[in-house]
């Protein structure tokens, strides 16, 4: 994360829900006051009960969280993913219940989604204040009960760097890669919540490690997210690929 970007909370410490791995995280944040209101740039909020992330000097960037309990996500559930690119790019339709390992979890769409098609998905975000938003999320879908806290059962969420995650005693079929665009590649139209995640987040300069890692890591493939005209990752050049309107999965075969 960013040193010059740092964050506020504007809520007591009571208020962080106890199952949470992330209160110490959130409880040493320093509360937002007049006085931190000039150094912080982001601020961290309850709203509806979510965890948010707001942009203090840009209005457009307020209201930033994980949520897996919206109509759009809901859309999202209703198509079977082994028809979408997705799951082509996983082979769904060869092996439908995976062990899968999403190495760059950022705020959980494509794990939940992976976790929904029946995988066993296991997904690692390196940023505190990410994973903080992603857990709040998988608590909320697991409290709404029925088919959401079926998929939330399906998906473990662990913090910290894949780089330093043992290769050799966790194995998986299948090691998912979204890495982080550069900044500035994505279009103007790019979601919020990528825009502030560019501007808190590190850019990724360890392609080639994440790769290898990955193809140790996987017992059939690697699949890897790119933006429909980037570069493969660290240059190398994929078994198959799956393009789309603006994306394109490249898969390692291991
Ligand atoms: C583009 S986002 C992933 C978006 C995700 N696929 C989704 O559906 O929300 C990339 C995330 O990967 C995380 N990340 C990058 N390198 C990582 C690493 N070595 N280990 C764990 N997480 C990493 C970043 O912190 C960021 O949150």
């Amino acid at each position: 994360m960013s040193a010059e970007s740092p964050i506020a909370r504007n809520f007591d410490c009571v208020e962080i829900p106890e199952q949470l791995r992330s209160k110490p995280f959130l409880a040493a944040l320093p509360k937002l006051t007049a006085a931190t209101e000039e150094s912080c740039n982001y601020c961290l909020s309850y709203t509806n009960g979510e965890l948010t992330l707001n942009a203090l000097k840009d209005k457009a960037l307020m209201g930033v969280c994980s949520n897996f309990l919206t109509p759009a996500m809901q859309r999202r559930l209703r198509q079977p993913l082994k028809q979408q690119m997705l799951g082509k790019a996983l082979g769904l339709k060869a092996q439908r219940k995976q062990r899968i390992l999403d190495a760059t979890a950022g705020l959980g769409t494509d794990a939940f989604l992976m976790a929904a098609s029946g995988c066993e998905v296991t997904a690692i975000e390196r940023s505190p204040l990410v994973f903080a938003l992603l857990e709040d999320a998988l608590v909320r879908a697991q409290l709404a009960g029925g088919s959401f806290a079926v998929i939330a059962s399906r998906l473990t969420l662990q913090q910290g760097d894949f780089l330093h995650w043992d290769a050799q005693q966790h194995q998986y079929d299948t090691v998912y890669l979204d890495p982080m665009f550069p900044a500035g590649r994505r279009k103007a139209s790019a979601k919020k919540a990528m825009t502030l995640l560019q501007q808190l987040l590190l850019e990724e300069d360890c392609e080639e490690q994440l790769l290898s890692h990955g193809l140790e890591s996987a017992e059939k493939r690697v699949v890897v997210k790119r933006g429909r005209r980037s570069p493969p990752l660290a240059a190398r050049e994929p078994s198959l690929q799956f393009k789309g309107s603006t994306n394109r999965f490249d898969v390692y075969l291991s």
